[in-house]
């Protein structure tokens, strides 16, 4: 019977064995084979890509872990999947499995602070050279395609400025290169964007956010096509990367309440734009609400769904006071992370050079506009909205 996948989502996985709803958790170093030749024949299964329920060590996972690589195989429509112990695992795991010394990658500029310090910082010290582009000019991208370009890194749409970018316009110039193709679909989730049928080779989410959904697991997902993955599986093996049985039992659980809780979070979103858009503070709102708002086309061309994940433009000479609009909310943490329960919020710091990267090369806001991401939970909207309008109050 061919279900759709809300339903695949709740039965994905059974233990058969103890005969409850969910898989076990199983903890293990040491398989036991029952003989030389059993162990030598599975290794060369695990090689094969094909289709096993153990691993033949515990370094590369647990029957756990198959059971969510399973899910998300078929979530992502992939030939693999590779499971990382923290999100950014994945994007290390991309890059350092796949780029070697001489070779060019191109960076969306928008991308994700870590994404953007290894480009700026590690990948140089191995002679990898990363050119940052502007997500909001195709032309730009195609302008610092070379001979010496492997890999273009996208973040769709892009952390805190929430620009979304024509996704199959960049895969097709990237074919035509023979350039390999990497998006962070951390916001869209496989379950409303599918990047390795739009084309792309690598398709990474971090799974510390909506997959897990209640902020106490961490993890990635790089699910990749038949092109990359023996090179990926190589540095994999030998990088030690692996998720815990632990943190897959929580991600399977999350999983089976994604499209429930994206759901929410986007309804709950919506209502709360509807109020955001009425106060003459906030300049802008970085999400594609409706029709008119920047961005809208892209995000309809490539996402079934949203989720309640977006920022805030916030005009302001005092930057000042609108720390403390941030520090008065109530019912919003003051966090990094998002995509679990909770409302969160976060005055992010695009302008100036970090400790750690350099300046945004293309940011269209002005001195006295403040990026502030709000991420809205599972809790009332009408509570969220009086926390909100209270709060706003402090902005001068
Ligand atoms: C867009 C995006 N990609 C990757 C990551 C990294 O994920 P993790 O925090 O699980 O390492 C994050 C985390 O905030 C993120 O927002």
């Amino acid at each position: 019977m061919k279900k759709s996948i809300s339903t695949f989502l709740k039965h994905p996985t059974k233990d058969n064995s103890n005969r409850s709803a969910n898989p076990p958790v199983t903890r293990a170093s040491t398989i036991l084979f029952n003989s030389m030749q059993e162990l030598a024949q599975h290794e060369k299964n695990i090689k094969a890509n094909k289709k096993i329920s153990y691993y033949s060590y515990g370094r590369y996972g647990s029957s756990t872990t198959i059971e969510l690589e399973n899910i998300l195989k078929e979530l992502e429509q992939a030939y693999h999947v590779f499971l990382t112990g923290t999100g950014f695992g994945g994007v290390a795991l991309a890059i350092m499995s796949l780029c070697r010394p001489g070779d060019d990658i191109l960076v969306s500029d928008n991308v994700y602070g870590p994404t953007k310090e290894i480009s700026e910082n590690l990948v140089k010290e191995f002679n990898i050279n990363a050119i940052f582009y502007n997500p909001d000019n195709f032309e730009d991208l195609k302008n610092k395609v070379t001979k010496k370009t492997k890999m273009i890194v996208v973040e769709n749409p892009g952390s805190n400025t929430f620009e979304f970018q024509d996704l199959s316009k960049i895969v097709k110039l990237a074919k035509k290169k023979n350039i390999l193709t990497f998006l962070d679909n951390t916001w869209g989730t496989p379950l409303y964007c599918k990047p390795l049928k739009i084309g792309f080779d690598l398709s990474f989410t971090s799974a510390t956010k909506y997959f897990s959904g209640h902020s106490d697991a961490m993890g990635g997902s790089l699910a990749v096509n038949k092109k990359v993955f023996k090179k990926v599986m190589f540095f994999y093996k030998l990088s030690g990367y692996r998720m815990s049985a632990d943190e897959a039992y929580l991600i399977i659980r999350g999983l089976r309440t994604l499209d429930i809780r994206l759901k929410q979070h986007y309804e709950n979103a919506k209502i709360v734009i509807k109020f955001l858009k009425k106060q003459k503070k906030i300049k802008e709102i970085l999400f594609p609400h409706n029709p008119s708002s920047k961005n809208y086309k892209m995000w309809k061309k490539y996402y079934t769904g949203a989720n309640g994940l977006f920022s805030i433009v916030v005009k302001s000479k005092k930057k000042s006071s609108v720390i403390k609009f941030v520090n008065s909310l109530e019912l919003f943490g003051i966090g990094y992370s998002w995509g679990g329960f909770e409302s969160l919020v976060l005055l992010q710091e695009l302008r100036t050079k970090t400790k750690y990267t350099q300046t945004r090369q293309y940011f269209r806001f002005a001195k006295d506009e403040h990026i502030v991401r709000l991420h809205i939970g599972l809790e009332d909207p009408k509570d969220l909205i009086e926390d909100l309008k209270r709060s706003l109050e402090y902005i001068k």
